[in-house]
């Protein structure tokens, strides 16, 4: 299981006083030297955060794989297909959300997306979804061509200690059924410290996407520190 470091909210400290600082690109490598197996940044319609600058950047500076959230337009896909991550997940995205709202639904989803998600393969981009822990959405997910789905966590997040068995059946079986259609698991969005260890049960997830955790344990203990702490918990380190 790896990890992959979301460093948006590094982005968005620096934004908070249209300062040249703190530098994500600093954090990627802090991440990195952390452990971190991979960085994601969600480059926003509205750049309130990451910027093309940041992505052009970490695309020639670190050494991990780069991942890009994006929403699926066609802009979006001409930075893509010029700046080149390793892979490109395909979230939905709507103005003024404080963070992304759930899975794309791809229920009577068009011909359309089929097309762009090829584009962006044929470009050597790893395409994957993200959806919601649904059966019928990996399906769909896996008929249009993406190579991974990412389940949201956002509901299993907030269950309570006597939920949380629920919550992981219910995400194993949608990694299960990921698995049957050949296409590889990744998990994301609200998991932390406290609450990833329960989900390592679910031994088809590759990936997880951490962002927001990791930037606040950071601010007491140092980037590099956060990022190593959840890769022992991940990793199962002592
Ligand atoms: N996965 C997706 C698809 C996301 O949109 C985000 C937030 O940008 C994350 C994972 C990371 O979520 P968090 O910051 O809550 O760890």
């Amino acid at each position: 299981m790896e990890l992959s470091v979301n460093i948006d909210h590094i982005a968005t400290l620096r934004e908070a006083r249209r300062e040249d600082f703190p530098d994500p690109i600093y954090a990627a490598i802090e991440a990195e030297m952390g452990g971190a197996d991979g960085i994601t940044v969600h480059l926003r319609g509205d750049r309130r955060h990451i910027k093309e600058r940041d992505l052009e950047l970490l695309r020639q500076i670190i050494k991990t794989e780069l991942t890009l959230e994006m929403a699926a337009t066609q802009s979006m896909a001409n930075i893509a297909v010029r700046v080149k991550p390793h892979c490109v997940t395909l979230v939905p995205e709507s103005p003024g959300e404080v963070t992304t709202q759930g899975g794309l639904n791809l229920l009577g989803v068009k011909e359309d997306l089929k097309l762009y998600i090829s584009n962006l393969k044929e470009n050597g981009i790893m395409l994957g979804i993200f959806v919601d822990p649904d059966v019928e959405q990996v399906k769909e997910a896996a008929r249009i061509g993406a190579q991974y789905v990412e389940i949201n966590t956002t509901e299993y997040s907030k269950l309570d200690l006597k939920n949380v068995k629920n919550g992981i059946i219910q995400i194993a079986r949608v990694a299960k059924a990921a698995k049957r259609e050949n296409i590889a698991v990744h998990a994301g969005h609200d998991l932390g410290y406290r609450n990833i260890q329960a989900l390592l049960s679910v031994t088809e997830i590759s990936v997880f996407s951490i962002g927001f955790a990791i930037v606040a344990r950071a601010v007491f203990v140092g980037f590099r520190q956060a990022t190593n702490e959840m890769v022992s918990i991940i990793k199962g380190v002592k």
